[in-house]
Order: structure tokens, then C-alpha cells, then sequence
């Protein structure tokens, strides 16, 4: 059976027992930015659980695009997912656990046909909380499943609640019988040993947890959840996702593209590529905060993976299109985003692979003097650089250390960060202080100038471009920002034609004060910060720049000229320079 063929079996089977279906929310969750992605079909559902009355009813049933990232390092093993779709059915106060176990058992057996020997279930054990699920074993009992396949657990088994608070109860699981030996005379569904896979969760809601305990909600829920890849996967007799037909046209194609033969990479490219196909299809971008850092991070992780394949690169649209051939049924809609996931992803990927081959280099060079002097451990320092430079998250740089035999010490990377910040902000004041002495027509011009390079610099290198000085004569501008390598001809033409394009635009130069943490939050280019105390001056270019900045600048960008690069060179490690006139 085809995952899109249990779905509409799902959708159909609780519309006949009285379901409203309802459509998915999006992967990025709508008003809430508590929470980064949508992890359960419950979670848009909240407000109705604590007793709002639904618009459609009592009784609600859809399939809920979802996305986990606690787990996004082990993918790559033959079963992590970090996007997944959820089946699900809810009871808002109406049916509880006799008729939700009921219907449980009718589908699977009934409808997907699973013979009831190969299904074993769990119950809550009870504790001081909640007492032992006597109603859920009898209504299991009832249905066909013998007292042998039917378990007790805490509430480390059988207990779920959305993190840390909210509605929350006793739940019953649902297992799958591979047929595989037991692993140990003790083998149940709790363990994870593979012969036991977990197919449907029911949750009895009734409960709500806040940081003084639980009390008893108004009324019973039920939630449950049913993940669709991994029930495709056993009703295909297959041993992972990756071998369903939502994964296995991909995998086909790298195999074809592919000079180096290696799974884990396969399904690394595989699974982030369909991950960030859906957050950019929600509206989701990379950047290097919250959802936007995670949509980055599997991008990243993808092309080093693609590259460790030596795929050639040019041809990753071939894959997009490929993988998204293989989803359409389940999400029409990626049809008609195709061009601007493409567009996401290529920038994307073409931005990391600027920095990732010398990356590479330079993480050999201090793998390699790691190991000589012994040590088993990266520094932190090292981690930090690599991130700073080269735009290696830290997790990837985690995740080479480990392909080369080593760990890495991140516990002070938080404090590495925050001094180079003020470092960089210290620095950055004393050349400031210089820039400044002299503030004529021409300087101020420059000045301008230096915040339009800035951000054209950004938008054709990536977001790890920051300002590391800059020093303004009458005769020139000179401009060292964050960059791991060399620009290209092409690199430099297009930050040219860009800074020109906003000049001949003529956008308007606006001064605002405002306070310190509005400023932050509006994500202003942050070095002076500290500077100006509580509240800071900052200086808006139409949406090109918005950077906290003493002044002066001229009124609108169709002062400045024509703008030329004369030079791009190296200053330092990792910082390159640009020497650029105005003519
Ligand atoms: N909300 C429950 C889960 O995610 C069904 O497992």
C-alpha cells in the first residue's frame, strides 16, 4: 500500500465514524513563536483541548505536517526522520478510550489489514498521578488483544504531554511485530532492539500540567498519533524509510550521480532535502536564528553530504525535482513552489560551498594537529573559527570530528562567542573613533558607502559576513569583513553592480533612535552597541541596511556616485579586505 493510499484510508475511516476532516497547519507554527516547528497534530489543537469549542465539531481527524529536530543528528541511521507526517484523530470531550481503542483496533486490522497476532499494546502502569489504565487493558481485551501482548509502563512509556507543560495524560501504544527474535528473554515493547516498532500512540487527555502539578482538565480528550512513513514502511515489508516511494526515487538518483558509494550519505541528502523542501514550501528561510538556523543547518549538512557523494553540484535542481515528483501526491502544493524551493536551496547551497572546501581544509590542519599532540579532544576555539570563518555550524563541525576519531569541547563556546563579540566591538570602536576624524563631504559619502557594501556583501557571500573594521580617507574606503576565502571576478562584479543598484536606486538614508533591544530585535548590524548606552542611533537604508551607527551619513544613496572595487585581498586569517573609491 502506498503511503498516499493509507492516508486517504485514514482520512475516510474516521470521516465515517464521525470525523470532520481538518487540513494540515503548517510546519511553522502560525502565532506562536514559543515553539519552532509543529511536532504533533495536537499542537495547533491546543486552545480546543483546554475546552474551546472547535468550528468543525467534536470530533476531528487530519494529517499534520510535522517536523522533530531533537533527533537531527541521527539521521543517516536506518529509521530517524526529522520531517514526518502525523495521522491523527481527536475526541474534544466526546468519545474516550473504549470507543477511541475501538475503532484503533478496527483499522489497523480491518482496513490496513495487519493480522492481530503481530500487534502487542502498552498501558499506564499508574502512580501517585493517575491511576493504573484498568479501562484501556479491558477495552483491549475486548477487541481481540490476548493478555500476553498486552504491557504496563510508567510514565517514562506511557505518559505524553507536549514539553514541559500543558494537556497531557495516560497513553496507550500501539507495536508492530517485525517477527524478528526476541533479543533477550525480557524483550518487550519497550525496547528498542527493533523486533517491537511503534505504530499508533493514543493519548487520554484529560490532564494539565503546569510547574505545580497536574489538575484535571474540563473535559476528556482524546489525541492520538499515527506516523505515515514508518506504517508505509511495515505494510511494505520494508526495513526503512528510505526504501518507500517518498524516498526511493532520491535515492535511486544519487545512486546515478553519485562517484562515491556511501548509504549514510545518501539518506543524509535525502531526508534534509525533503525536510527543508517542506519548511521553505511553508514559508520557512535559512538564517542564523531560531527555525531559520535549523533550515540552514540541514541545508548545510545536505551539501556536505552531496559534496562528500561528489555529486556534482550543478545537478542538485535534478534532485529537487526528483524528490519532489516523488511528494507531489501527498503535497500538491510543492508543485507550485517548485522555482522558489529550488531558488532557497541552490542559493543556499552555492553560498556554503564557497567556504566549505577550505573549511574542510582548515578542520585537517587542526584535526591533524589535535591528534599529533596527542589530544583526543577539538578546542572550542577551533569550533568557533571554523563557525566564524566558514559558516560550519558547530554540530557539523561536531559531526567531521567524530568521522575523524575525535570529540570536541563545547562547553565554552557560548563564552568564546560572546568575547569575540565584545572583542570585535572594541576594536571596531577604536577604528570608528579614526574613521571619524575627519567628517567631510567625501568621508561622509564613504561612509554611506561602507554600510551599502556591507550588505551587498551579505547578499552574494551569505549572512556570515560582518564587518571586522573599515578606515575612510578623502581618496578611498577600505573594508575588512569575515570571509574564508578568496572572492571571485564574478563575486566582486556582482557586489559592484549591487552597491551601484542601490546607489542609482537613491534610497533614502534614515536616522532613528531608539531603545537598545529594539534595535536587536529589529536585527540591526550590532558593533557599537554598547557605545551609546540605553538608546542608539541607527541608521536605515530602505531595506538594503539597518546598522547601529554614530554617523554621519548622507541623505540618499544618489549622492554617492559611481562605486568601484580596486581590491580584494587578504588582511588576516579568515578576514578579507575590500579597497574600493567612489567615482
Ligand atoms: N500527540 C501524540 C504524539 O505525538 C499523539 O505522539
Amino acid at each position: 500500500m502506498k503511503a498516499i493510499e493509507i492516508r486517504n484510508k485514514y482520512l475516510n475511516f474516521f470521516k465515517n465514524h464521525g470525523h470532520a476532516i481538518i487540513p494540515s497547519a503548517p510546519v511553522i507554527p502560525e502565532n506562536d513563536p514559543s515553539v519552532l516547528f509543529t511536532t504533533a497534530g495536537m499542537q495547533p489543537l491546543v486552545p480546543y483541548l483546554l475546552g474551546q469549542k472547535h468550528p468543525s465539531g467534536t470530533r476531528l481527524t487530519d494529517y499534520q505536517k510535522c517536523v522533530r529536530t531533537v533527533d537531527i543528528d541521527e539521521v543517516g541511521d536506518n529509521r530517524h526522520l526529522t520531517y514526518f507526517e502525523m495521522l491523527g484523530n481527536w475526541s474534544l470531550g466526546d468519545y474516550f478510550k473504549e470507543e477511541s481503542i475501538a475503532m484503533s483496533y478496527e483499522f489497523l486490522t480491518k482496513e490496513l489489514g495487519i493480522p492481530a497476532e503481530k500487534l502487542s499494546v502498552t498501558c499506564f502502569a499508574g502512580d501517585d498521578d493517575c491511576s493504573k489504565d484498568e479501562v484501556a487493558y479491558s477495552a483491549w481485551r475486548k477487541a481481540g488483544i490476548p493478555d500476553e501482548r498486552i504491557y504496563f509502563f510508567g510514565k517514562d512509556d506511557n505518559w505524553w504531554i507536549a514539553g514541559e507543560e500543558g494537556p497531557c495524560g495516560p497513553d496507550t501504544e500501539m507495536f508492530y511485530d517485525t517477527g524478528k527474535p526476541k533479543c533477550s528473554p525480557e524483550c518487550n515493547p519497550s525496547c528498542d532492539c527493533g523486533k517491537y516498532v511503534e505504530i499508533w500512540n493514543n493519548v487520554f487527555m484529560e490532564f494539565y500540567k503546569d510547574k505545580n502539578g497536574y489538575s484535571k482538565l474540563s473535559q476528556q480528550n482524546v489525541d492520538t498519533g499515527l506516523g505515515l512513513e514508518r506504517m508505509t514502511m511495515l505494510l511494505q515489508g520494508k526495513e526503512t524509510p528510505f526504501e518507500i516511494e517518498l524516498f526511493s526515487p532520491v535515492m535511486e538518483k544519487l545512486v546515478e550521480l553519485e562517484k562515491v558509494d556511501n548509504i549514510e550519505s545518501r539518506r543524509i541528502v535525502a531526508e534534509h532535502l525533503r525536510s527543508s523542501m517542506m519548511i521553505i514550501n511553508d514559508g520557512g528561510r535559512p538564517s542564523n536564528v531560531d527555525r531559520g538556523y535549523i533550515l540552514r543547518r540541514l541545508l548545510r549538512r545536505m551539501t556536505r553530504h552531496l559534496n562528500k557523494l561528489e555529486v556534482d553540484l550543478n545537478r542538485l535542481d535534478e534532485v529537487i525535482d526528483v524528490s519532489i515528483d516523488a511528494l507531489k501526491e501527498l503535497y500538491p502544493e510543492l508543485l507550485q513552489n517548485r522555482d522558489i524551493i529550488k531558488n532557497v536551496i541552490i542559493e543556499e547551497k552555492d553560498k556554503f560551498m564557497k567556504t566549505l572546501q577550505n573549511g574542510e581544509r582548515e578542520f585537517e590542519k587542526v584535526a591533524n594537529r589535535t591528534k599529533n599532540s596527542g589530544k583526543k579532544v577539538l578546542e572550542t576555539e577551533a569550533v568557533f573559527n571554523l563557525y566564524e570563518t566558514y559558516g560550519f555550524p558547530p554540530e557539523m563541525t561536531e559531526e567531521l570530528a567524530k568521522e575523524a576519531g575525535l570529540e570536541v569541547d563545547m562547553s565554552d563556546y557560548q563564552k568564546l562567542f560572546k568575547e569575540h563579540q565584545e572583542k570585535s566591538r572594541l576594536g571596531s570602536e577604536q577604528k570608528f573613533k579614526g574613521g571619524l576624524a575627519s567628517t567631510g563631504e567625501i568621508e561622509t559619502k564613504y561612509h554611506t558607502a561602507t554600510h551599502l557594501l556591507n550588505a551587498a556583501l551579505k547578499v552574494v557571500l551569505g549572512d556570515h559576513v560582518h564587518q571586522k573594521g573599515s578606515n575612510i580617507t578623502a581618496e578611498r574606503m577600505r573594508f575588512d569583513f569575515s570571509h574564508g576565502a578568496k572572492m571571485t571576478d564574478e563575486e566582486k562584479q556582482k557586489v559592484e553592480d549591487l552597491v551601484n543598484k542601490y546607489i542609482a536606486d537613491d534610497i533614502k538614508v534614515e536616522k532613528m533612535e531608539m531603545k537598545k533591544e529594539e534595535a536587536l530585535a529589529m536585527g540591526a548590524e550590532a558593533m557599537f552597541l554598547d557605545k551609546y548606552g540605553d538608546v542608539v542611533t541607527v541608521y536605515k537604508i530602505g531595506d538594503v541596511s539597518l546598522e547601529l551607527c554614530g554617523g554621519p551619513h548622507v541623505e540618499s544613496t544618489g549622492k554617492l556616485g559611481h562605486f568601484k572595487i580596486k581590491k580584494e585581498e587578504a588582511s588576516s586569517s579568515g578576514v578579507r579586505r575590500i579597497k574600493a573609491i567612489l567615482e
